[in-house]
């Protein structure tokens, strides 16, 4: 039997700027993006029976962010309600199918694919966006497609506006739907942003947050281009200190008119010394930056400390760096997957 994996990782929004819809009902954004030390890993294995078929496995990362992340059972069995034909790491493997098909013959293309899910569903940081580079990268690798990760990206863009900056990792700047993308920097070796993130017990779905923002009648009439921003997201790449003042989600302001405890978690990380705070993407989460790592763990902890009361709507914590680098393929899985591998689910 076959068998390649594949990991993508999350991203935060540095800046999301975002304009009325067009007649698509799309809204243009221009939006660039951090890589961040959280990632999806996909199995994919050669399976006889034809078709794709996937299982979904959630963990919680660890509040440091260094320690290993848990198997969550009961994101994980939320997931497993999904139908196949919409999870994204599907939708990808079927898009790859076709090309799989054509080179080794229709025979060849049956899929099983396993998702270790480390970054949280309807979170605002693209994990199924994640999930779906991630399983490009496998595919593409476990059939020899050899196909790059610009072709990899044309193809992603089908599958969600996110795909494309999952797979180009680093420090990119998007426009169009934010997947027209041009690399700002690659990352540096070790991380230069900190963030603490805040997780909530309950998403925000994509769309409520773009329908609130129009009857907010928020929207600009025109963005620049990625191009014409290119000089200005460098700024973003520099160190922490400066990064707070630049930080700005044009969706912040709607995703907090409808979950307003989110600001609460923002101010807080401000009094426990946090240079700056932004909801990521859509929301709901909230990622606070710090000036370094330990920082970053004392407010993490506080947020998970407050996550183990039942009323509160936070879910838990962690720290992560950014930026990193691309969707890549992997020799092996971490070994904290493994407790999920040989148990019973
Ligand atoms: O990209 P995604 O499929 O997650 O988007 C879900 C929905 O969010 C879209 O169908 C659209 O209603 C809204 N959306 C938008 N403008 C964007 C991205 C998403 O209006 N740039």
């Amino acid at each position: 039997m076959r068998e390649a994996i594949g990991q993508a990782p999350a991203k935060v929004n540095l800046v999301l700027k975002v304009a009325r819809p067009g007649p698509d009902h799309y809204h243009p954004l221009l939006t660039v993006f951090e890589a961040i030390n959280l990632w999806e890993y996909v199995e994919a294995r050669t399976q006889r029976a034809p078709g794709v078929s996937v299982r979904t496995l959630a963990y919680r990362p660890s509040v440091d962010g260094v320690g290993a992340p848990a198997l969550d059972p009961v994101a994980t069995g939320a997931l497993a309600q999904l139908p196949p034909e919409q999870h994204l790491a599907v939708r990808a493997a079927k898009v790859l199918q076709p090309l799989v098909a054509a080179r080794w013959g229709a025979t060849a293309a049956g899929l099983s694919l396993t998702v270790h899910k480390t970054i949280p569903a309807a979170g605002g940081m693209a994990g199924g966006s994640a999930d779906a580079a991630a399983t490009l990268v496998a595919v593409n690798d476990l059939w020899d497609l050899g196909l790059g990760l610009e072709q990899l990206e044309a193809l992603g863009r089908r599958l969600g506006a996110d795909v494309p900056a999952c797979l180009r990792g680093n420090w990119s700047v998007g426009d169009d739907r934010g997947d027209r993308l041009l690399t700002v920097s690659p990352a540096p070796a070790q991380p230069t942003h900190w963030w603490a993130l805040a997780f909530f017990r309950v998403g925000l779905s994509t769309p409520a947050v773009f329908r609130q923002f129009d009857e907010l009648g928020l929207g600009a009439e025109e963005l620049p281009s990625a191009s014409d921003y290119l000089d200005r997201a460098r700024a973003l790449t520099g160190p922490a200190g400066e990064l707070g003042p630049l930080l700005d989600n044009e969706l912040q302001a709607t995703a907090l008119s409808l979950r307003p405890e989110l600001a609460q978690a923002g101010q807080q990380a401000l009094s426990l010394g946090a240079t700056a705070w932004v909801v990521s993407g859509s929301g709901p989460t909230v990622a606070a930056l710090c000036a370094s790592h330990e920082e970053a763990v004392r407010v993490a902890e506080a947020w998970q400390a407050e996550a183990q009361w039942a009323t509160s709507d936070l879910l838990g914590a962690t720290v992560v760096g950014g930026a990193v680098g691309a969707a890549q393929t992997a020799a092996e899985l971490p070994v904290w997957t493994e407790t999920a591998r040989s148990g019973s689910l």
